[in-house]
């Protein structure tokens, strides 16, 4: 309510850029306050069993996380946790620093309830946000970093920026996701047409790795595009399998136009509302492909409960948010969570895992 009737306003009469940067410099001051870190989880967290589930050895008290792109850096993790998050995403993290595309570069498309970004990956890089994460990271909650390609590095040479980041990163992330799906750093998403001697380099990297810390392995999730077909889907889901990945992200944003009135000619790629449709009919066919060897973590257009169920019908063990939270704000994550009780308990299930995919 606060949020829609002042805050809103104030921060989309700004350039969404400017609006974003206002509120990452907020969340590093609460991230000092602990008083007010206490305060705002008890308004904007929700507890319930039902929401609690056990996934590749991570301990999940809701299924909701914030996608990655908000916390490029992995600088707001504690104080993003006090918003009712059940897991986040920091990234995507190059190896190299980069400053990312020119500005304006995030445009919101308010009637479509929509944003188009051509960040460019953005990032201060592994070795500083290794930095960040070793001073203050202590969030409570399952973290995944997601990793991409430094745009000055080859696609010939882009397994060896992905080992770079993942090794710096390796003892602070619960997951990692490879990202091979953004629209904004040229070839990035080709890819995808070729994963397994990437993956295969990431799962030699994570065994050496595990040995010598004596963890176990990290689960690796793939992050794919939301404009594959079906033959694509069906190949990528095998290598992930050969490649003992652990799940697949359904999905980054779009470089289609679907479902916007009048299209304005920006690059980039379009989330939120648009991208609701084929990003669930993306899990389930996902789901259907592999359901039973990798989780799937279904990310697009969440705005309610209703969304993130429909997801998790659909096959998703997790979802994930990032523009319905820019759209709806911060009380977003208790309506869905309380909703999804309520959904859960009219369906006659005692747990969101066994809601899981029945409406694949
Ligand atoms: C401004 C912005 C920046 C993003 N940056 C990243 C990123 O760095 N890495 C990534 O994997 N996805 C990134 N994404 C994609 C989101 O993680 C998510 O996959 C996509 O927005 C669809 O979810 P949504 O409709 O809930 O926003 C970004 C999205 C937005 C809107």
């Amino acid at each position: 309510m606060l949020y829609k009737k002042f805050l809103k306003p104030i921060l989309f009469s700004l350039d969404a850029e400017t609006a974003h940067g206002l509120v990452v410099g907020s969340l590093k001051t609460i991230d000092q306050i602990p008083f007010l870190k206490n305060f705002l989880s008890q308004q904007f967290s929700f507890f319930h069993p039902a929401l609690e589930s056990s996934i590749l050895d991570m301990r999940f008290k809701n299924p909701v996380g914030l996608a990655a792109g908000f916390d490029k850096n992995c600088e707001l993790l504690n104080s993003l946790a006090c918003f009712g998050f059940g897991f986040i995403e920091g990234g995507t993290v190059t190896a190299s620093p980069q400053a990312g595309n020119p500005k304006p570069r995030i445009f919101r498309l308010k009637k479509e309830e929509a944003l188009i970004n051509c960040l460019g990956f953005n990032n201060l890089g592994a070795e500083k946000v290794r930095d960040h994460l070793k001073k203050r990271a202590n969030p409570k909650i399952p973290i995944g970093i997601n990793i991409g390609k430094s745009k000055k590095t080859a696609l010939e040479e882009a397994a060896k920026d992905y080992l770079f980041s993942f090794e710096k990163l390796y003892p602070f992330a619960n997951y990692f996701t490879v990202n091979v799906s953004s629209p904004n750093t040229p070839r990035l998403r080709e890819l995808q047409n070729d994963l397994l001697p990437l993956l295969s380099k990431l799962q030699e990297k994570n065994q050496e790795l595990s040995n010598l810390t004596k963890q176990n392995l990290k689960p690796l999730f793939v992050k794919i595009a939301p404009d594959l077909s079906i033959p694509d889907l069906e190949q990528i889901s095998g290598i992930c399998i050969k490649a003992k990945i652990a799940g697949i992200i359904a999905a980054n944003t779009t470089v289609t136009r679907e479902g916007i009135e009048n299209v304005p000619t920006l690059e980039g790629g379009l989330s939120g509302k648009p991208l609701q449709t084929k990003s669930t009919q993306m899990v389930r066919h996902l789901y259907k492909m592999i359901g039973k060897e990798l989780a799937i973590i279904g990310v697009g257009g969440i705005f309610s409960a209703e969304d993130a169920y429909r997801k998790i019908k659909a096959g998703a063990s997790l979802v994930q948010i990032y523009t319905g939270w820019v759209y709806q704000g911060p009380c977003l994550l208790k309506q869905i969570n309380q909703g999804l009780v309520s959904l859960l308990e009219k369906d006659g299930f005692k747990n969101i895992q066994e809601a899981v995919g029945v409406e694949a």
